[in-house]
């Protein structure tokens, strides 16, 4: 057996220098004549940023993952570990990496960070395209049967049951259908689609075809962000070895089913996503949404039906097909089964792509794979989940399983798998402006109650952050939101309220605090700050003094920190430094 040097270059191991890494251990086994003892894979990101990772497998040592690694170390890495078997200590993975994969299940992600994705034989040597022929063999009816028994749910958003769709797509008679893979991934902090994309994009192309084989239909595009160029790049390398191979174009592995894809690439606006604005932007028109009924499955892509599925429920696909609708159904709770893929950011330890089986609980989630707060003295007050269409839920709901119901009972929504934790130094109603600032730059414009309702939200937000909140305000926010949730013409609307009522709902006092008290308890509003230390709490660290970039606090060792409030300028730099929360 060959030793194996897994390098992570997805975009996050790119930026942080992976090639540079590669090129080093290229010279370096030359320089030791191990060339040809090793083999270097370029695998995509695993989903953990811990600059370039890299993973050495040799028969002696097995497996062993090296993290932080730069370019300077790889020498070491080679002599030490490659020519005397022994590994480098200082540079192991340690506890935080091991505990972050430890609490995940990985069926969508377990190819990412282990296989190349820019090589089909190392997919196929994976049990890759091997869903495919088995499907082949099968009679469309029971794919879609199979699916149905699974219990797999569209992983974009809305839950929408993925056999079901499928199912109504075949029943429409036509001499055309389409499957989309929407890519577009528009949440601000969302990048899981893009990790799949990048790090293994046969199983996408894989769960297209045979969506493309169970709904009969004999074309597929990628509508994926041009944001997104390396997944571009991937997925189309990936096209191209699959045609090679005859997988993909006429007749798929020699069966009388023909299936081509192509993609398009979109401009990177959020409304792209919803399925019939995706629809108009790939036939070359602006993306906007227009009315449903008619859904897409019977009056899609060039009016003809289509299925659109997100790329991690197409990803599934191939897993459940393989090991079985039974196995999938077992994973998750009554109503959600199989995993869900969270980009976890924010206040805790460990940020990045968490796959857990559906019904973990939100605590789990964090203080299993997250790793729990990053501050020990500032307790968690808020988990936004969802993205901008989600809410912010309080401490009290962290034991709320996450799946599509429980979510939804809540007030926020699974989205695309957004969760962004926040310590007890976030202000909520900033929290909620952010979002409502997101949705109105987004907004497309063709509904009133979107682009002029949404707008109107953002200005009485925006006055009760400054200060200038009137008690009537909070009633506003809360009708309009109503209004705009049942009125707009389409989902962005429909949820855009979401991080609005959510704090509305759970953190109602911080709004008061906002316009009764002229206060923000959190300390985030800076147009309400008046910065003072409060000698109680301090303990006369002087980290307050560092940080300061005015010297404006005045120090010294066994002292308590004095502000000169006329020198301050709000920047809030001691506020963040002090750990103490002495100061207000
Ligand atoms: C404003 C808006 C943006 C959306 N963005 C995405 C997206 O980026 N990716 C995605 O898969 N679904 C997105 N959706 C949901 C899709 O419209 C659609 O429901 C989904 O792609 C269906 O696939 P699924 O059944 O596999 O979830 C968005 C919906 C709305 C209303
Ligand atoms: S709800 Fe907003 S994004 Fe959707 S159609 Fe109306 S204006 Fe456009
Ligand atoms: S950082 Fe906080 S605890 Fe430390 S000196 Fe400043 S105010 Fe006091
Ligand atoms: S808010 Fe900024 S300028 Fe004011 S005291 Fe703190 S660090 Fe200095």
């Amino acid at each position: 057996m060959k030793t194996k040097i897994l390098i992570c270059m997805g975009t996050s191991g790119l930026s942080a220098g992976a090639e540079k890494v590669e090129s080093i251990f290229k010279s370096e086994l030359k320089r030791h004549k191990l060339t040809d003892k090793c083999e270097i894979v370029r695998t995509g990101d695993r989903g953990l940023f811990r600059d370039v990772l890299v993973d050495i497998i040799t028969p002696e040592l097995g497996r062993v993952t090296y993290e932080y690694i730069k370019p300077s170390d790889v020498p070491e890495l080679v002599e030490k570990h490659l020519v005397s078997g022994e590994p480098v200590k200082k540079l192991l993975a340690g506890k935080d990496y091991e505990q972050f994969f430890a609490g995940q299940m990985r069926i969508v992600l377990s190819n990412c960070g282990e296989i190349d994705p820019e090589n089909i034989d190392d997919y196929l040597s994976h049990g890759g395209y091997s869903a495919l022929k088995k499907v082949l063999g099968m009679a469309p009816e029971k794919v879609i049967e199979e699916i149905k028994k699974s219990g797999l749910r569209g992983r974009g958003g809305a839950g929408f049951p993925t056999g079901r769709k499928w199912e109504l797509c075949r029943a429409v008679k036509s001499n055309e259908k389409y499957v989309i893979c929407n890519a577009d991934e528009g949440d601000p902090g969302a990048f899981m689609d893009r990790s799949v994309l990048e790090g293994d994009p046969h199983s996408v192309i894989e769960g297209m075809i045979i969506a493309g084989y169970a709904i009969g239909a004999s074309h597929g595009y990628v509508y994926c962000r041009a944001e997104y160029p390396l997944a571009v790049q991937r997925i189309n390398k990936a096209i191209s070895q699959a045609k090679e191979k005859s997988l993909l174009g006429k007749s798929v592995l020699g069966s009388t089913f023909s299936f081509d894809i192509r993609i398009k690439e979109g401009a990177g606006a959020f409304v792209c996503g919803e399925e019939t604005a995706l629809i108009a932007s790939i036939e070359g028109n602006r993306g906007m949404p227009r009315p449903r009924p008619p859904f897409p499955v019977e009056k899609g892509l060039w009016d003809k039906p289509t299925v659109i599925n997100n790329v991690e429920t197409l990803a599934a696909i191939r897993h459940l097909v393989t090991k079985g609708a039974g196995w999938f159904a077992a994973i998750g709770t009554e109503k959600s089964k199989g995993t869900k893929v969270f980009a976890l950011a924010g206040k805790v330890k460990n940020t990045g792509l968490v796959e857990v089986p559906m019904g973990t609980t939100i605590r789990e989630l964090i203080f299993g794979p997250g790793g729990g707060m990053v501050s020990k003295r500032l307790g968690l007050k808020a988990v936004q989940i969802g993205g901008p269409s989600g809410g912010c839920l309080p401490e009290s709901l962290l034991d709320t399983p996450i799946d599509y119901e429980s979510i939804t009972q809540t007030g926020a929504i699974m989205g695309s798998g957004g969760m962004i934790v926040m310590d007890e130094r976030a202000c909520m109603v900033d929290m909620a402006k952010f979002f409502i600032n997101f949705t109105v730059a987004e907004s497309c414009g063709k509904c009133v109650p979107c682009r002029v309702g949404l707008k109107r939200m953002l200005e009485v937000i925006d006055a009760i952050t400054e200060g200038k909140g009137r008690e009537e305000h909070i009633k506003f926010l809360q009708e309009m939101s109503g209004t705009i949730k049942s009125t707009a013409l389409c989902g962005l609307g429909n949820t855009a309220p979401n991080p609005v009522l959510t704090t509305l709902k759970y953190f109602r006092d911080e709004y008061e605090a906002h316009v009764k008290d002229r206060i923000c308890p959190s300390h985030a509003c800076s147009e309400l700050l008046k910065y003072e230390v409060i000698e109680s709490k301090c303990v006369k660290c002087g980290q307050c003094y560092k940080a300061c970039p005015v010297d404006a606090i005045r120090w010294r060792k066994k002292e308590y920190a004095v502000i000169d409030k006329d020198k301050c300028i709000k920047c809030k730099a001691c506020f963040n430094a002090c750990e103490f929360m002495a100061i207000q």
